[in-house]
């Protein structure tokens, strides 16, 4: 059993809060945990995570890149905490119990401040994964969805555009995948498209989505409290001097 999760934006706490629900909603042990982007890599909260406070992730856990990262630093970042992390790069297909995963982090661009360099899925990402036999994989884990499925805008981002990437659909065609997960929309969404189904997921402190051997999804709604920040407390530090 896999948990998937949307955006955690560097509230890693809420990582195993919803482990430990998973596990007691359905009395098993979960098998991994796996980040559809956003994860917050940024130096200042992983150094508090886990060097600061000693935290750790309760079961093997897998991410994508979204476009809320650090990506001047994401190597050595990823790299110095690889002992917690499992980073799936753009293009790779990697087997997580017995699934085989097609990886493709980042999102289409938005603006300067939503997508720092590094972000946007790049044609050369798409060549990576079309490189790849479609019977090589089974189910498929972006952040930005493929434009067309169906995705509404959110009310106010109308001006980014309509959402998803380009060529998605040629991903969708070759693969033909049994599921498809995303997040970065910060809602639930479910759709199909030929065999294909898709399946948005909101941020990780409102729920996660459950995958089992069979390849049954269930998505589960529960919301975690979130904790103030890294921003919110420097801030507050910075008013309070
Ligand atoms: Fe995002």
């Amino acid at each position: 059993m896999i948990l998937i999760s949307g955006d955690v934006h560097s509230q890693y706490h809420v990582i195993n809060e919803q482990i430990r629900h998973a596990e007691k909603f359905t009395g098993r042990t979960l098998d991994a945990v796996i980040i559809l982007g956003d994860f917050g890599i940024y130096e200042q909260p992983l150094h508090r995570y886990f060097d600061k406070e000693g935290g750790h992730f309760l079961r093997k856990l897998y991410f994508i890149d979204g476009n809320h990262e650090e990506f001047c630093q994401f190597d050595h970042l990823v790299e110095k905490y690889s002992h917690h992390l499992n980073h799936l790069s753009r293009g790779k297909v990697t087997q997580i119990c017995n699934g085989r995963f097609l990886s493709l982090g980042g999102a289409r661009y938005m603006d300067a401040l939503n997508s720092p360099s590094g972000s946007e899925i790049r044609d050369c990402d798409i060549a990576r994964c079309l490189a790849h036999r479609a019977d090589e994989v089974d189910f498929v884990l972006t952040h930005d969805c493929p434009a067309g499925i169906g995705v509404p805008n959110a009310p106010g981002m109308e001006f980014y555009g309509n959402p998803g990437f380009e060529r998605g659909e040629e991903l969708i065609e070759h693969f033909k995948p049994k599921k498809w997960f995303f997040a970065h929309y910060h809602r639930w969404f479910s759709g199909k498209i030929g065999e294909s189904e898709f399946f948005g997921l909101p941020e990780s402190w409102k729920g996660f989505g459950l995958l089992d051997e069979q390849g049954n999804y269930q998505a589960v709604e529960h919301a975690v409290e979130k904790r103030e920040d890294w921003l919110q407390r420097f801030i507050k530090k910075l008013f309070s001097l």
